[in-house]
């Protein structure tokens, strides 16, 4: 079983290159279930209901969020519909939407879920006991289980990792917005990486035009953060894969795609 994760996507530059190129990594890799981490799809803040049928569209079984699930109005309209879209289940009580969904892929079930992290990110509940709740509910269906763990800290991410180690099929990482080189499969047989990095604006700081993040660092003025759109675009994502019966990873690689690393099919 191979599930294609693709990383934070960020503005139309991020969506641009989800439709660009995920036909074609759907060609190369044949993944089975794709999974896509959509918290800045929306002009880099939230996502919309457009934007999320368009992912599905494209061929993605679950949408994951983060920090920025909030930020579109939108998502308040339709986020108790959207099926596959789930955000971070630490979350307090009451909070719309979930964090667990189960897809189906010719007869095999996977648990995605999402969690976030709290350190150097809002007070939220704490992450850990909350996956050990999400994996008990996930261990009743399925083996498969495959985590966006959506942190600041690295610190917090490896916890994490180890934390789940040999419980889980796959933490990925994700909020961050750089790719780390660190993906490995644990002792345990959990695929992890700190974080997959972005999908969008290559020459932007995180993805917001530069200018803007460089005034802001150099005046310490209020400064408006949007997308970088007049530059080249790249797209972060990782290939995992899993043993049907054992639910334990067997590979994670590292997808970048960008000028300096080439797409070759
Ligand atoms: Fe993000
Ligand atoms: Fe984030």
């Amino acid at each position: 079983m191979k599930i294609l994760f693709i990383g934070d996507v960020f503005g139309s530059p991020g969506r641009d290159m989800v439709q660009e190129y995920l036909p074609r990594l759907k060609d190369k890799y044949k993944p089975h279930a794709i999974i896509i981490n959509g918290e800045n799809a929306a002009s880099g803040k939230g996502i919309t209901e457009k934007i999320y049928k368009q992912f599905m569209g494209l061929g993605a079984q679950v949408i994951t969020m983060g920090n920025h699930t909030w930020d579109k109005k939108d998502i308040f309209e339709f986020i108790d519909d959207a099926k596959n879209l789930i955000r971070p289940a630490n979350f307090p009580e009451g909070t719309p939407g979930k964090g667990l969904t189960f897809i189906n892929i010719n007869g095999i079930e996977i648990a995605v879920m999402n969690l976030q992290g709290r350190t150097f990110l809002p007070a939220i509940d704490d992450p850990f006991t909350k996956a050990d709740e999400l994996i008990a509910d996930a261990k009743k269906r399925t083996n498969l289980i495959f985590l966006d763990f959506h942190a600041e800290a690295t610190s917090e991410k490896q916890a994490m990792g180890w934390y789940v180690d040999g419980r889980v099929s796959a933490v990925v990482g994700t909020h961050t917005h750089t790719q780390t080189a660190d993906n490995r499969i644990l002792p345990g047989g959990t695929a992890y990486i700190t974080d997959v990095g972005m999908t969008g604006p290559y020459d932007g700081i995180l993805g917001v035009e530069r200018e803007a993040v460089l005034k802001r660092f150099l005046t310490s003025l209020p400064v408006r953060f949007e997308p970088d759109t007049n530059g080249r675009n790249q797209l972060n994502g990782v290939l995992v894969s899993i043993n049907e019966e054992s639910g334990k990873a067997t590979k994670i690689e590292r997808i970048m795609i960008n000028e300096d690393h080439p797409f070759f099919s």
